[in-house]
């Protein structure tokens, strides 16, 4: 062996050394907990394709919202499961409805230390399981989706959430919702885009988590898997000029190079959601002695971060925060 001046691993000889040297960090401030709450419920119900996950009843979510505070996250996601559904999800827009009445109890007892997220899509409230209003054809009307999204967003908007998070993929929703909001005198809550959201079979264990009526699928409105990160790209451009405060790609791992390139082009905060299928993966792998649970968990939240992620939705965030950081 001749000389070798260059010998990287001295900079990993040491775990201080490694810690000097690192260059992607998570921290709890970076992580929002997504949350199920079903209406009715007076115990937590466990999502079976989601171990770890459950429904929560209102008491128990507000509970999981204060220990999201005392553990520092950045924020929470509520998505409501309702009792009844039909055509046009009136439950999502009713002050009375699961989300509305889930958002009011969280943002009651965290106030501003935590910021309160509020999914707005109509699919978890229609009896046909998809994101907006269908046509006589029974295709989803964009534009008339987007009217549905406006009180929507109102609703949300009074009921206390901070940021409201457009997640059907409609074309326009971003300024749609903006102009809506702005005409309220609602120019307070800022808008998370799903910005890039892929028809995506990763979202599979979310359909049991908040009940979903979905026969077909999304492919009219969310992005084919297959499509060149341009599309991505056309995606985010649009949502920026039409007034998103922060962008999402979304699922998270098998999308990293979008994310780099939605992180190189955007101006504004990139969040990343880990979905219920990259989580499920791995917890069931886990539970059959596959892998080392925490450290996969943990090197999937720092890929995102390194990718260019500075948000992170994952259901490990409570977890994450508390045991692992
Ligand atoms: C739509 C929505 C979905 C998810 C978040 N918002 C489902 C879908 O688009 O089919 C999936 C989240 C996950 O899988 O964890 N309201």
């Amino acid at each position: 062996m001749g000389e070798l001046p260059v010998r990287p691993r001295r900079l990993r000889s040491s775990p201080a050394m490694r810690r000097l040297v690192t260059d992607v960090r998570v921290h709890p401030g970076d992580l929002v907990l997504p949350v199920f709450v079903r209406e009715g419920l007076t115990e937590p119900v466990p999502v079976r394709t989601l171990p770890g996950v459950v429904q929560h009843t209102r008491e128990t979510l507000v509970a999981t919202a204060r220990e999201a505070v005392a553990a520092g996250l950045g924020g929470i996601m509520l998505f409501g499961v309702p009792v009844a559904r039909d055509a046009v999800g009136s439950g999502a827009d009713d002050p009375d409805g699961i989300l509305n009445v889930a958002l009011r109890d969280v943002r009651d007892a965290v106030g501003d230390d935590l910021v309160v997220m509020a999914d707005l899509c109509l699919d978890e409230f229609t009896d046909h399981g998809h994101c907006g209003v269908l046509n006589d054809h029974g295709r989803v009307d964009n534009d008339a989706t987007l009217e549905r999204y406006a009180s929507m967003a109102l609703a949300q908007a009074r009921a206390g959430a901070h940021l409201l998070g457009p997640s059907g993929m409609m074309d326009g929703q971003v300024g749609h919702l903006r102009a809506v909001l702005d005409r309220a005198g609602r120019d307070d809550v800022g808008l998370l885009a799903y910005a890039v959201k892929y028809a995506s079979a990763f979202y599979g264990p979310f359909r049991e988590a908040v009940d979903s009526q979905l026969t077909g699928d999304r492919r009219t409105y969310q992005q084919d898997p297959a499509a060149s990160v341009t599309e991505a790209l056309r995606e985010v451009r649009l949502d920026l000029d039409e007034g998103a405060d922060l962008v999402m790609v979304k699922p998270g791992l098998p999308y990293l190079d979008v994310l780099r390139a939605v992180a190189e082009v955007a101006d504004v905060p990139v969040a990343a959601y880990q979905v219920s299928g990259e989580y499920a993966m791995v917890e069931f792998a886990a539970a059959a002695g596959a892998i080392d649970r925490e450290r996969v968990a943990m090197e999937s939240l720092v890929a995102l971060r390194r990718a260019g992620a500075q948000v992170l939705l994952t259901y490990w965030a409570l977890e994450a925060a508390q045991h692992w950081l």
